[in-house]
C-alpha cells in the first residue's frame, strides 16, 4: 500500500503547532478516512467533524492543500502533492480544536434572516415548475464552505455571508412563503451589498450551487424594486414582473 503524510494544523485551546503523521492509502481512502485511522491507530487527541460520510450533513468541511473541501468525499489520491497532504481548520470561524470550528456564528446569522420557511395562508398548489425556482438552493448542507472562503468578512464582520443569501433566495423563490419581499428587506440589514461578487462562493460550494448569481438576483431585484439603494450611473431596467 502507497504511504502519505498528512501534516496537520493543531490548535489545543493555546498553542498552534504542526503535526505529521504518516498512514497507509488506497484508492478509495477519504480524508476523514485518513483522520479517522489516525485517531484509532496513532493519536487519539486529535480533533475533526463527521457524521454521515456521505456529504450530506454538512460537518466535515476543511481546508485540504489549501482548498476547501468536505473531507468525506475527497480521496486522497485526489488532492495528494509530493506524497503530502496538509490539513487546516475553515477560516472566518473561531477555531475550538484542531479541525473543529464552531458554526454557531454563521448560525446565528442565519436566524437574523429567518432562513426558515413561513406558510402563506391559503396554500398553493405546487407545480413541478415551481419547484424548479429554488431547486439546487434546497441542496444547501449548511457546511459553511462559502463562509469560510468569502474575503468580505475582512472589512465588514456584520455581513450576513453567501450562506445567508442563499437561504433568502430558496424561500423568497417559494411562492408558499408569506414574507416575500420581507426577505430583500433582512437581506439588505444584513449587509447584502458588501458582496464584491468574487464567485469564490460559487467555486467552492460542494453541492454547486450558484450562490453568487443567486446574491445578484437577489440585489439586481432589490434595487429595481426600490428597496435597495442604486449605485450612481446603474441602469434602470423598469418594472421586470416575477423576475
Ligand atoms: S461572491 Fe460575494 S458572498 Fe460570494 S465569496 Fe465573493 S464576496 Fe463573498
Ligand atoms: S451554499 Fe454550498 S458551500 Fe454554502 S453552506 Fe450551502 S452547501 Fe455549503
Ligand atoms: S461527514 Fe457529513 S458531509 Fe461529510
Amino acid at each position: 500500500m502507497e504511504k502519505v503524510k498528512i501534516k496537520i494544523k493543531r490548535f489545543d485551546g493555546k498553542v498552534e503547532k504542526i503535526e505529521t503523521y504518516e498512514i497507509p492509502y488506497d484508492e478509495r481512502t477519504t480524508i476523514i478516512e485518513a483522520l479517522m485511522y489516525i485517531q484509532s491507530e496513532i493519536d487519539p487527541t486529535i480533533g475533526f467533524r463527521v457524521q454521515c460520510r456521505a456529504a450530506i450533513c454538512g460537518t466535515c468541511g476543511l481546508l485540504v492543500n489549501q482548498e476547501y473541501k468536505l473531507g468525506c468525499r475527497t480521496k486522497i489520491v485526489d488532492i495528494v502533492k509530493d506524497k503530502e497532504i496538509f490539513l487546516e481548520p475553515m477560516k472566518n470561524l473561531k477555531v475550538i480544536k484542531d479541525l473543529v470550528v464552531d458554526h454557531s456564528e454563521f448560525l446565528q446569522k442565519l436566524k437574523n434572516v429567518k432562513a426558515w420557511f413561513v406558510p402563506k395562508e391559503p396554500f398553493e398548489k405546487v407545480f413541478p415548475e415551481d419547484l424548479k425556482k429554488f431547486e439546487k438552493e434546497t441542496d444547501c448542507i449548511l457546511c459553511g464552505l462559502c463562509y469560510s472562503i468569502c474575503p468580505v468578512f475582512e472589512t465588514d464582520e456584520p455581513f450576513g455571508g453567501p450562506i445567508n443569501y442563499v437561504k433568502t433566495y430558496r424561500f423568497w423563490k417559494d411562492k408558499n412563503d408569506a414574507l416575500g419581499d420581507e426577505r430583500i428587506v433582512l437581506a439588505r440589514e444584513n449587509h447584502i451589498t458588501s458582496c464584491v461578487h468574487c464567485k469564490y462562493c460559487s467555486m467552492t460550494c460542494p453541492k454547486e450551487i450558484p450562490v453568487e448569481q443567486d446574491i445578484f438576483q437577489i440585489e439586481f431585484y432589490g434595487k429595481q424594486k426600490g428597496i435597495i439603494e442604486k449605485e450612481e450611473n446603474q441602469f434602470d431596467f423598469g418594472d421586470f414582473g416575477s423576475f
